[in-house]
């Protein structure tokens, strides 16, 4: 990127879409492809030429700066900014001017997995000379989302909510470039959302507002369903990043795990730091937090497993989350978005879903 950029990047949601993984760990530091997400998204920053970064965090703020420092290891510079009350995805931005150094910042919803070029976004802002661009993508079904319609000159029309008949299949994307002077005009004395308060106030006050439509790879982490699959996609280098731990494969095995002869692993599951899949097991597509045993002929597809979690013998998970440390007996079949909480014990062939069901 030729020109100097501040990033900004907003962690500091609850995550309760992904409870109970995001009870004992924020959203963003959650273990994605063998790191926490935000190396991945850190990583794309410092890719594009981008070194300060601004980190927004509230709920358990102290973990961010525990685990990333000053960020030299990643070769940037990290800034923090605690919100004791959470000030929402506009407030966030605000909170945040006083540490910017430029006149352009890029922020960042610190949950997206995506391949948009961050240095043609860059330049889209500076050719239409925007107050604020928008990354926006097109979605199969924007009917589970907000739309932002665009006019032929690629101006913003409106930020319209969701609708069963969506006029566009453009949705926000999660990455902004803005002005230094709409960061600063930001309140903070208030929660503020940026898509239902800032944008909207933005196109009312005739604000330069641009949509930069880049359809490649995208997804928001937010649910398990995507957490899971944006997981698989970073293993298997579907999704960009520099941060893996490991060469790009079906499947990524870290330090101390121990994956038995005649156990199948695939799908670009992560099996994490000391855990064992025993014989016969299957693990498609899974993530496997540090610690968690999946016992012989268990099958575990497109499921969370947290940590030191154990999986019992011929038991089958298929689009589940389970709880650290948890123990599902033998003979259970958990499907289709289950979620244990963590601690808890299921007892050997408990639950089962009947196949005509
Ligand atoms: P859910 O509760 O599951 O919706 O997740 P979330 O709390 O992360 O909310 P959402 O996915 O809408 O947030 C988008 C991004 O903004 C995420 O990276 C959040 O961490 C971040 N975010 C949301 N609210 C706040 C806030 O009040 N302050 C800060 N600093 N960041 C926020």
């Amino acid at each position: 990127m030729s020109e100097q950029v501040d990033a900004i990047v907003l962690v500091g949601g609850r995550g309760t879409r992904l409870r109970p993984l995001t009870l004992s760990a924020p959203k963003p530091m959650l273990p994605t492809a063998g790191v926490p997400f935000l190396t991945h998204l850190l990583s794309r920053i410092r890719a594009a030429g981008i070194s300060h970064v601004i980190l927004g965090t509230s709920y358990q703020a102290e973990v961010f700066s525990a685990h990333f420092g000053d960020g030299a290891s990643l070769g940037l510079e990290l800034e923090y900014v605690v919100e004791s009350e959470p000030l929402g995805t506009g407030g966030a931005i605000g909170n945040v001017a006083h540490l910017l150094r430029e006149d352009t910042a890029m922020i960042f919803n610190g949950d997206i997995l995506t391949c948009c070029d961050l240095g043609s976004l860059l330049r889209a802002h500076r050719d239409t000379s925007a107050d604020v661009t928008l990354h926006l993508t097109k979605v199969s079904d924007p009917r589970a989302f907000g739309c932002v319609p665009t006019d032929p000159d690629g101006r913003v029309t409106a930020f319209l909510e969701k609708d069963p008949n969506p006029v566009t299949d453009q949705i926000n994307a999660g990455t902004y470039v803005f002005s230094r002077e709409v960061v600063e005009a930001i309140p903070t004395d208030r929660p503020v959302s940026v898509e239902r308060e800032t944008f909207p106030g933005l196109l009312a006050d005739g604000a330069v507002v641009t949509g930069y439509i880049d359809s490649t790879y995208w997804r928001d982490l937010g649910k398990p369903s995507d957490f899971v699959a944006g997981s698989a996609d970073l293993v298997r280098g579907i999704a960009p990043t520099d941060a893996l731990p490991g060469p790009i494969g079906d499947f990524l095995a870290l330090e101390g795990a121990t994956i038995a002869e005649g156990a199948t692993v695939t799908g670009g599951a992560t099996i994490g730091r000391d855990c064992v899949v025993e014989s016969g097991a299957v693990v498609d597509g899974a993530v496997l937090f540090d610690g968690a045993r999946v016992r012989s002929g268990a099958v575990v597809r497109a499921s969370i497993v947290g940590r030191d979690a154990v999986i019992g013998s011929g038991t089958t998970l298929c689009d589940v989350v389970i709880g650290d440390r948890s123990v599902i007996g033998t003979g259970i079949e958990l499907l289709h978005g289950a979620r244990v909480w963590p601690d808890v014990t299921l007892a050997d062939g408990s639950i089962r879903f009947s196949a005509d069901a």
